[in-house]
């Protein structure tokens, strides 16, 4: 397993660029099954999620390919043949976004079979309203040997209101019905931008969807999609990490390559708080920080709302704030494995239920922490970077899921960090969350 080592105290300085987004990927490349055709996706990071989707993929019959040609890295996937409808537990157990692969399955092939996925690091994770829907869709769903069965000749449109809202549901329901026979109304959708950003790869496919980014779709079912050429929007929740690196470091860096309008409430935040934060261009941020920064309570909700991907972060931001944040967790009930490890950092932070009570500005003081999940490991990472002395993060495989390269990116402008290498991971201790 991988440790990371960091020296606390640099401010950072320069510019960072943010890779594609890890979560507007993975239902893009699900999206590939829709199809016999080439799906090429462009500004694909190289995170370990995308690995297990890529895995998962192929072991179903798709041909996967991955190419870097100087700035632009591809992914083209075929799905000509699907021999193997199957997304298997030991692939599902690494990741739990593999349950994305369900709708298009059976859209496309009439059957699909998905590994449970359980529990995980930030709570139970159901993935019950996904099913709820195929349901209405007309699928016949059935759970034997700890896999989930969706069978049916085809889809049919349906009325579907989630009763929460839910980001991969939204997007798994959404690639079933572009292919069912007649109109799907879904009501009550996610907003988040990585729905947009699939919806969009799906119109170019052919599919014909309206209102995607509200929380009313309609769908219009075709009988088979084409290939297509897609290119990935920029992770907003990696971009938000390096504004937060930012301001927690009394830095002065331009994070480029990011969505703006993606960011509003981080920056809204970060402002807030006390940190400058001005648009450079149309894709660029810079963010200052004097080394003063203020209290400010977040409360996490569904987009556009501050994101529950942000939480763990802003909490280490929190930490060196004056005075009492309180931070609310509204999506997940136990996404809160990082206080503990920022406690040991010294940290005030005291935990009644769905409220983290966080007391700044304490000294945090480097030492030997573990991460537990993809946005806890970000969190420790950042409150590293201002801890007195040298931290040892342990288990960064966790991080090597959603961020792409981070010791290189953040050691370029400043940081202190170094990854040491060591055994690899054990499959059992994968992380689900995030
Ligand atoms: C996605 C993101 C994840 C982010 C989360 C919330 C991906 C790959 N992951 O996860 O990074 O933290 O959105 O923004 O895009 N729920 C149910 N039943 C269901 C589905 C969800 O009760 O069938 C509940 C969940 O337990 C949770 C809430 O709904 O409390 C939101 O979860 P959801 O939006 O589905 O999260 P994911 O799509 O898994």
């Amino acid at each position: 397993m991988d440790k990371f080592l960091i020296t606390g105290g640099h401010p950072l300085t320069g510019t960072i660029r943010v890779s594609g987004a890890k979560n507007s990927a993975l239902p893009c490349m699900a999206a590939a099954i829709l199809t016999a055709d080439d799906v090429i996706l462009e500004n694909v990071p190289q995170v370990r999620d995308i690995d297990t989707e890529r895995k998962l993929l192929a072991s179903m019959g798709a041909e996967v390919e991955l190419w870097d040609d100087g700035d632009t890295r591809r992914t083209r996937i075929r799905c000509a043949t699907l021999s193997d409808p199957i997304a298997k537990y030991e692939i599902v157990k690494t990741m739990r976004a593999s349950s994305l692969v369900l709708g298009p399955l059976v859209a496309r092939t009439g059957i699909a079979r998905v590994a449970m996925p359980g529990g995980c690091a930030i709570g139970g994770r159901p993935i019950d309203l996904h099913l709820k829907g195929l349901e209405k869709m007309g699928a016949v769903i059935t759970t034997q040997h700890g896999y989930i069965e969706a069978r049916t000749d085809r889809l049919r449109g349906a009325h579907i209101v989630f009763d929460k809202i839910t980001v991969t549901g939204t997007e798994d329901l959404l690639m079933a019905a572009v292919l069912a026979d007649g109109e799907t109304l879904m009501e009550n959708c996610a907003r988040e931008p990585e729905v947009v950003d699939l919806a969009a790869l799906l119109t170019a496919m052919g599919a014909r969807i309206q209102g995607a980014g509200t929380s009313t779709m309609c769908v219009q079912g075709v009988t088979s999609l084409s290939g297509a050429r897609h290119r990935i929007f920029p992770d907003r929740i990696e971009a938000g990490t390096f504004l937060i690196a930012g301001a927690i470091t009394a830095g002065d860096l331009v994070v480029a390559d990011c969505n703006i309008s993606h960011l509003g409430a981080a920056i809204a935040k970060l402002q807030e708080a006390g940190a400058r934060v001005d648009t450079l261009g149309r894709d660029a941020l810079r963010v200052r920080s004097n080394g003063y920064l203020r209290a400010a309570d977040i409360s996490t909700e569904e987009y556009p709302g501050f994101p529950t991907d942000m939480q763990a972060q802003y909490m280490a931001l929190a930490t060196q704030a004056d005075g009492v944040s309180l931070v609310k967790e509204n999506i997940f009930e136990n996404r809160f494995m990082h206080v503990q490890e920022l406690a040991r950092m010294g940290a005030d932070i005291r935990l009644e239920g769905r409220t983290a009570t966080v007391r700044g500005k304490a000294q945090l003081s480097a030492t030997h922490v573990m991460c537990s999940d993809l946005r806890a490991s970000a969190s420790l990472v950042l409150a590293a970077l201002v801890a007195d002395g040298q931290s040892v993060l342990d288990r960064v495989y966790h991080m090597d899921r959603g961020y792409e390269r981070i010791e290189e990116k953040l050691r370029a402008v400043g940081a202190k960090i170094a990854r040491v290498s060591n055994v690899p991971a054990p499959q059992s201790e994968e992380a689900l969350a995030g």
